[in-house]
């Protein structure tokens, strides 16, 4: 019996074949379609070349496409379980034209396949036309179906549209009547949905792209677009209707049936098959890098993890059950997708993690159920209020809450619960207005009423397309922005980074059809929206636009850079200076890095040289940065740095890096373990060299470093580099001799100042470098009394020089004023035997009055003082000599 990974393999052979490239599936996150949550059929990869925008080396293509429908407009979940083809993960088997063959190959390709490589018996298939096209029902009778068995269709069943715009066009069907022992109809038929026949192959002929308005263009091209289900033609082949009863589901069931020593096959099989399923579409999505969350893709996930873990319950299982499983599916499923046993661990993991916590709030929650429901009248609703409880206090998704009423027959008041939910957002509401932030903080909020919150995709990539859900300009929602204009925007997923942890908010462009525009900020607000600043450059931008949002690639490499190398940084200093060092601040911008730390002295020039270097030796190592999801125990468990104060949610980022023979982790050998949400490089190697510019204060108790990185730090160095060349230029010198000859230079000059000064003051004894006066004494009221006006000799310099004429005096008194710029400096002296009758402090004061000074003092026989006028340096000689003719 082949398996399903034998159908897989035989599909993709017979049309590789045929000319067809096999192509890998693509992630189940659509980069290339905002308006899709997850990838749900074969063709949204090739959207764009189907419209003919993008083109590729192939014109024929082949998949096994993993899908995802369990969240937007296809949402499987709630009957997953239940019946025998519902999942929230498949894979759609496809075959892909690109303007290449159309309807005249596509129906024989089909046919072959199904009826020789497969096998199936001609009798038992029947197909369906788009009730128009009779080109397609002439080639099937071509093929050999008998016409009764063509049957045309009018409704919308046969013309397919992956969504509300996008490429379409009719489609053509493969029916397969699993005998009448089993009840329902023909397509077409009033009993068409019953289980009898069975929808296994859709065709659709690819020649129409409809837009938002509702109109509709026909392409330039005819394409093909295919796709069957795999666990369909798997059940069929292996002989049931039921999708669960095939080899792979099998193994998954029994697995779980091992884990939880529950029969398999009995009446608990519906719980072991929700398990089954939700193993696939929570480990692929794990994968693909989805994470749990509380919002968007994250929350899907989430809801699905807890419906499993509440169908693990019901199985009687008390500790973490599905990340024992994941074995049984990498077994099962690798080959085919080897993602999944390079995401082995992670996905182990965050299920682990995912359970631990959801178990312990699950009793509570199902025993507050049992409560609520013991109030209810037989088979009565549970009011709005009492799920919002759930939801709000235990973790229950509203679904989860609908399953398990789902077998009482009861169901959820959805508006009670509705409302519930918005009574909490008032209040959310109510407390920041109090927070008295900016006024135009109210229109996010009321935007953020109707608004999900922005889903980031920035921490795997820097481009992807995003749909503009609102505009703003001064505080006030617009429908759009006009070229030249500056507002911000609001988009459902972006890969720009909005600021926050001190990292800058990413800048970047947009890109769309006739009109481009400029990003110059992301900035975060309430409700989880990040806000782009934009200025569309040509046309206009509107509410709807479809974008493709491309974040600035050097801009973000930089400052990622520096954000990795803050957290290296931040340990080196730990571990240079002592475990008192806490991060008080940072900044990750494109240019450089600041990182403010508690520590209360100025670090020596050769701490500082110690943390360059070890900062500088794990870049070198070059080992890979890891990031995973963790409660804030687990990573404070496991060491990580975290921001002191403040509020973690009930799940943490983690960021390490760095590996060291003693160290942090469970490993005990990660150099730097942080709680981060930020943007980080891959490999330490990535952000080149580090260098600091030094170290300063911040505030009291906190030193801030200053550092650069990559080519910044590289640019800066090699500017150093040429300063230390032109300084060795200048001195005639080789680089390394520079310090040793400014030092001599240094200590010539000394010398050669205070020869200067000698050389002046022996001048000055002289009376060679008066001004205006002599050195010569005169008599005055029968004191022999010394004036001179001195330049170039400097305030510090007289009273030696007093001491000097006093000496050649014998008897007398002395004034000297130096002139410094047209300041003056005075000093005057009185020998020893006259300090009775003169003062030398009355000398400088009458002095100073007329140099424009104030005071001035000291000894009777030495005293000295200053103005601002060395122009009156004669007055103030002749108040001197005032002063001593009394
Ligand atoms: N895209 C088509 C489908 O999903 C083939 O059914």
């Amino acid at each position: 019996m082949a398996s399903l990974n034998d159908i897989r393999s035989t599909f993709l052979d017979y049309f590789h074949r045929n000319g067809h490239e096999i192509v890998p599936s693509s992630p189940l996150v659509p980069r290339n379609d905002p308006t899709l949550m997850f990838a749900n059929s074969g063709m949204v990869q090739f959207k764009n070349l189907f419209t003919g925008v993008e083109t590729r080396d192939y014109k024929r293509a082949t998949t096994a496409q993993k899908c995802v429908r369990a969240g937007g407009k296809h949402n499987d979940l709630d009957n997953v379980g239940y019946t025998a083809r519902h999942h929230t993960f498949f894979e759609m088997l496809g075959n892909f034209s690109f303007g290449d063959y159309f309807k005249n190959e596509a129906i024989p390709f089909a046919w072959e396949l199904i009826t020789k490589d497969f096998g199936i018996a001609k009798d038992r298939l029947y197909t369906t036309v788009y009730h128009t096209d009779d080109e397609a029902f002439e080639i099937w009778k071509k093929v050999g179906v008998p016409e009764d068995r063509i049957i045309r269709i009018a409704t919308s069943d046969n013309f397919w549209q992956m969504g509300p715009t996008g490429p379409c066009g009719p489609c053509t069907e493969i029916f397969y009547d699993h005998g009448d022992h089993i009840w329902g109809g023909p397509p077409g038929s009033p009993e068409e949905d019953g289980d009898r026949f069975i929808e296994i192959w859709n065709i659709v002929f690819m020649q129409n792209e409809q837009f938002e308005d509702g109109s509709m263009r026909a392409l330039d091209m005819q394409s093909i677009d295919t796709g069957m289900g795999l666990e369909r033609i798997g059940a069929l082949l292996q002989g049931s209707h039921d999708n669960y009863d095939t080899d792979l589901f099998k193994a998954l069931i029994e697995a779980s049936a091992h884990a939880t020593s529950v029969d398999p096959y009995g009446d608990k099989n519906v719980h072991h098959r929700v398990i089954a399923d939700h193993l696939r579409s929570t480990s692929f999505l794990i994968a693909d890098g989805v994470m749990p969350s509380n919002e968007g893709r994250g929350y899907v996930l989430r809801r699905i993890m807890r419906r499993a873990m509440r169908h693990a319950h019901l199985l009687g299982s008390q500790e973490p059950l599905m990340h024992r499983l994941v074995p049984a599916l990498v077994t099962q499923m690798g080959a085919a997708y080897p993602e999944l046993g390079r995401a082995q661990a992670l996905i182990e993991e965050t299920l682990k993690l995912e359970e631990t916590r959801f178990i312990q709030t699950l009793d509570r929650g199902l025993k507050l159920l049992d409560d609520e429901l013991a109030k209810l009248p037989e088979g009565g609703d549970l009011p709005g209020a009492a799920a919002f409880k759930l939801y709000d206090t235990y973790g229950f998704p509203l679904d989860l809450t609908q399953d398990a009423l789902r077998e009482q027959g009861r169901a959820v008041d959805v508006a009670g619960f509705d409302a519930a939910m918005a009574e909490q957002k008032a209040k959310a509401r109510a407390a920041w207005a109090g927070t008295g932030e900016s006024k135009d903080a109210a229109i996010w909020f009321d935007l953020a009423d109707g608004i999900e919150p922005t889903d980031f995709l920035g921490y795997d990539t820097e481009l992807a397309e995003g749909q503009v859900l609102a505009l703003v300009v001064d505080g006030k929602a617009v429908d759009k922005i006009d070229a030249g204009q500056t507002g911000w925007m609001v988009v459902n997923q972006t890969p720009f980074y909005a600021e926050s942890g001190g990292q800058v908010g990413d800048s970047g462009s947009y890109l769309k059809p006739h009109g481009n525009g400029v990003i110059g900020d992301t900035q975060k607000m309430p409700g989880g929206l990040f806000a782009h600043q934009v200025t569309p450059e040509k046309a206009v931008l509107s509410v709807g636009d479809a974008l493709e949002l491309r974040v600035d690639h050097a801009r973000r490499t930089a400052i990622r850079a520096n954000h990795s190398a803050t957290h290296l940084l931040h340990e080196a200093l730990r571990e240079a200076l002592g475990d008192h060092v806490a991060q008080r601040g940072s900044l990750n911008a494109a240019d450089r890095l600041r990182f403010d730390f508690s520590h209360s002295k100025a670090l020596t020039a050769a701490e500082l040289e110690s943390v360059e270097r070890q900062v500088n030796e794990f870049i070198r190592q070059n080992s890979a940065v890891e990031t995973r999801i963790m409660t804030p125990d687990d990573a404070r468990a496991i060491g990580a740095q975290a921001l002191f104060g403040e509020k973690y949610g009930d799940e943490v980022r983690v960021v390490s890096m760095g590996r060291a023979a003693t160290g942090k982790g469970s490993d005990g050998q990660t150099w730097s373990i942080e709680l981060c949400g930020g943007t980080h490089v891959k490999q330490t190697g990535d952000i080149g060299v580090f260098v600091t510019l030094g170290d300063s204060a911040s505030s009291s108790g906190v030193r801030r470093i200053e550092a650069l990185t990559g080519a910044a730090a590289f640019e800066y160095l090699c500017q150093q580099d040429r300063r230390l060349g032109d300084i060795a230029g200048a001195l005639k010198a080789q680089a390394a001799e520079v310090p040793e000859r400014v030092r001599a230079l240094m200590d010539e000059r000394k010398a050669l100042q205070n020869e200067v000064a000698q050389l002046r003051r022996e001048l000055a004894m002289a009376g060679g470098a008066g001004q205006g006066c002599g050195a010569e004494a005169k008599e005055v009221a029968g004191v022999p009394f010394v004036a001179q006006v001195l330049s170039g000799v400097s305030g510090k310099d007289l009273p030696s020089l007093i001491d000097e004429h006093k000496a050649k005096l014998g008897t007398g008194a002395v004034l000297l004023i130096a002139d410094a710029g047209g300041k003056a400096a005075v000093a005057a002296g009185v020998t020893a035997d006259l300090t009775d009758r003169v003062s030398a402090v009355d000398l400088v004061k009458a002095a100073v009055v007329e140099l424009g000074g104030k005071g001035g003092g000291g000894r009777p026989d030495m005293a000295q003082g200053g103005g601002r006028d060395a122009a009156n340096a004669e007055a103030a000689i002749k108040a001197a000599e005032a002063v001593l003719e009394g």
